[in-house]
């Protein structure tokens, strides 16, 4: 079976899945509860809109992988936006590529949104992944946790 990307809420039966890795992976450490991140997914990446989204890679029914694109992400730099965040593969499905898809689709989303850059932060042991990717470094070491931040623009057509 293949590995097939959409959005959230075309397949919305995967967002316990992608609300339970993104609470395991970023939120449980903080004692936020489960329910609380599972909410949010279901109120604002199911809504209408263009963004917030989130994208899910699946295998049939099985999850396979998660990113989001959102407002805010960096307390410290409200004036960037939008946001790729949240990203996310089962260990199982890693190193096939699919997290640098769910990146560039993310990214894509942005774009069809009428956004001509996208954001992301990500900490130093992590920046190979995005760099790999092509993203441009425009910052570094900002806020409490040091975080790299990136920028990918629109493609010129
Ligand atoms: C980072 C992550 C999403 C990559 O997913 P993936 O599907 O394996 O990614 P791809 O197959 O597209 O790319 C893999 C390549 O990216 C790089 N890479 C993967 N994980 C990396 C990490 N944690 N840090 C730095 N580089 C990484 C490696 O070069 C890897 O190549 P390799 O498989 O030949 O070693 C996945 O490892 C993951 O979910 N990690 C835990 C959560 C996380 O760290 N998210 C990013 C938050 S900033």
């Amino acid at each position: 079976m293949t590995i097939a990307i959409c959005d959230l809420r075309e397949r919305p039966e995967f967002a316990g899945a992608v609300g339970d890795r993104i609470w395991r992976a970023w939120w449980e450490p903080q004692g936020v509860p489960l329910s609380y991140i599972v909410g949010r997914i279901e109120t604002e990446d199911l809504a209408e809109g263009a963004i917030p989204f989130a994208l899910v890679a699946h295998e049939g029914d099985t999850f396979a992988g998660t990113a989001s694109v959102i407002v805010d992400d960096l307390e410290e730099r409200p004036q960037y936006t939008p946001w790729i965040a949240a990203v996310w593969v089962d260990p199982q499905f890693r190193s096939r590529g699919i997290g640098g898809e769910l990146v560039n689709r993310a990214a894509a989303g942005a774009f069809a949104a009428g956004f001509q850059r996208v954001y992301l932060n990500a900490l130093k042991r992590r920046t190979s992944f995005y760099e790999g990717l092509g993203w441009t470094r425009i910052e570094e070491d900002v806020g409490k946790a040091a975080v790299s931040v990136f920028i990918r623009d629109v493609p010129v057509r």
